[in-house]
């Protein structure tokens, strides 16, 4: 099998402006990952970012996606303005947006059909809540969420871009699941995914988010199924940022 070459993703989430994304960027053209890199800003400054990381070989992603066509939709983003604006890439799923703005495994997986019908390559976020963890339905509830997305999306148009475990619990609290619990997690994932296509499975990087910085990376990067990490606070800063992709290139 050919190794899958490992994946970090930045999500600023909701941060930035145009000068500290300009320091940012000019700090990581400075020293540029050797892993493959994806920086997903704010919609309104994807622009900003292509233009920051021309040259080097980090892909640019926005942060979700309309699941409409082109028309009439007062606020929404399309696909293929993204892919205008210079990204290739999009997360979509985030429990942010699953838990605050409606986004259930229905609409996940039509905006999911829709970005990679445009050719974008998604970063489907998925993970299970604290008490679902606690009532021992973490498996159930990331087998539901892939199978929402994969009822639409055959696992070969998944596997140009990845799925990313994110136990909400462990975002944004400094509480990382361990390298063995995450490991458990995504092997069962990529099982799952193997159910309906081996080989898709087989090539599709499987990421880690939650909590990730410098000092937990490299260790939750050498497990197996582990195939890199999506990483949100510790993105912010640049020099911690580009310490983690160093974690993903041993
Ligand atoms: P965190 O966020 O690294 O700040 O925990 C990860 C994410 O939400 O993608």
């Amino acid at each position: 099998m050919v190794p899958r070459a490992k994946l970090v993703a930045a999500n600023w989430k909701m941060n930035g402006s145009q000068p500290d994304n300009s320091r940012w960027l000019q700090a990581f053209r400075a020293a540029p990952p050797r892993c493959e890199a994806v920086v997903c800003p704010p919609f309104v400054y994807l622009q900003q970012v292509a233009a920051g990381l021309a040259g080097t070989a980090a892909g640019v992603g926005g942060q979700d996606v309309s699941d409409r066509a082109l028309g009439a939709w007062t606020g929404e983003v399309a696909a293929e303005m993204l892919l205008d604006c210079g990204a290739a890439w999009v997360i979509l799923g985030h429990s942010e947006r699953r838990a605050s703005f409606g986004h259930s495994d229905a609409i996940v997986a039509a905006k999911v059909e829709r970005a990679v019908a445009a050719g974008l390559r998604p970063i489907l976020c998925i993970g299970e809540t604290l008490h679902q963890r606690e009532q021992g339905l973490t498996m159930a509830v990331v087998a539901a969420q892939i199978d929402a997305v994969l009822q639409r999306v055959p696992a070969a148009r998944l596997a140009g871009g990845a799925i990313a475990y994110e136990p909400v619990w462990a975002i944004g609290t400094g509480r990382t699941a361990t390298p063995a619990e995450a490991q458990e997690v995504h092997a069962a994932i990529r099982g799952r995914i193997a159910a309906h296509d081996a080989p898709a499975a087989a090539a599709t990087r499987l990421l880690y988010g939650g909590s990730v910085k410098p000092a937990n990376a490299a260790e939750l990067f050498s497990q197996p199924d582990i195939d890199g990490g999506l990483i949100g606070g510790a993105s912010l800063v640049a020099a911690d940022f580009l310490a983690i992709c160093a974690a993903a290139a041993h």
